[in-house]
């Protein structure tokens, strides 16, 4: 597993890179990824209880899953490859990470210029008021009332059907734009607009790399592959990129 030729290249010109991940890069945190049959808690698929229909017809069941996802994340640590991007981060001139795990990590781990465009599990809001909520995270036992209007409260995700915040994905995108390398990492590359981007990005004429160990919708696209795990795939990508900048 190395670094494409014709990406170790041009790696000394690199200026502008736009970086998108998925839940694979937490996999190696802990954090189960969506697809696939660890994806499913009891015999639900996400689809089938991230949504608002699901939420407002059976409140608890939605608010359950989401107590023990957050359970899962509790103990969870970013990896090397959430490290190996704050090292991008500090070593490349204009890099935004785009993320739609909501699971925070890229913070903790430490990059600074993150847009969540899926949302925070971290954070609640009333479904009815919109207002931020204080609640206790691991509660489980069906989502607490919001304390100024009575409505039910929900995690500060974005459901299936719901738009994304369009700020964070407008930032996204005219990075995507203007990037000389796109890197997806750990996304099935299913779920649209965020799919999108690397796309926006190989026709504004970037270099668009995919790190997955297995072969996703995206990869058709690609110009270049590494099937390794996030940690492997961009502790080498941040390698290069960091003996571009040391070689005359
Ligand atoms: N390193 C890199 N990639 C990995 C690893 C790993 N260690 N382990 C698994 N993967 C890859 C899988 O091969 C798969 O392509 O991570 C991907 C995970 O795909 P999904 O579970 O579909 O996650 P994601 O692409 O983030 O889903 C997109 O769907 O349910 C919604 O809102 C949710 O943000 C999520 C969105």
């Amino acid at each position: 597993m190395t670094v494409p030729d014709a990406l170790r290249a041009t790696v000394s010109r690199i200026r502008r890179v736009v970086v998108l991940t998925g839940a694979g890069i937490s996999a190696e945190s802990g954090v189960p990824t969506f697809r696939g049959e660890q994806g499913l808690w009891k015999q639900f698929r996400p689809e089938e209880l991230a949504n608002v229909d699901a939420f407002l017809s059976n409140p608890s069941l939605v608010w359950e899953w989401y107590a023990y996802r957050r359970k899962l994340l509790s103990d969870a640590q970013p990896n090397a490859g959430h490290r190996a991007l704050v090292q991008m981060e500090r070593l490349v001139e204009d890099f935004v990470l785009v993320t739609q795990n909501v699971d925070g990590l890229h913070q903790v781990a430490g990059s600074t210029k993150v847009l969540e465009i899926h949302g925070n599990i971290r954070r609640n809001h009333c479904q009815h008021c919109r207002r931020p909520a204080q609640v206790d995270l691991l509660q489980s036992e069906g989502p607490p009332k919001c304390d100024y209007c009575g409505g039910l409260v929900r995690p500060s995700v974005v459901w299936f059907g719901e738009p994304l915040p369009m700020e964070a994905f407008g930032e996204g995108d005219r990075a995507a734009r203007r990037c000389d390398l796109f890197i997806a990492v750990g996304t099935s590359g299913v779920v649209y607009p965020a799919a999108s981007l690397p796309l926006t990005a190989k026709n504004a004429g970037a270099y668009f790399l995919e790190i997955n160990p297995e072969s996703t919708d995206l990869s058709r696209y690609a110009d270049g592959a590494l099937r390794a795990s996030a940690s492997d795939g961009l502790t080498e990508v941040v390698t290069a990129i960091a003996s571009g900048r040391n070689s005359p």
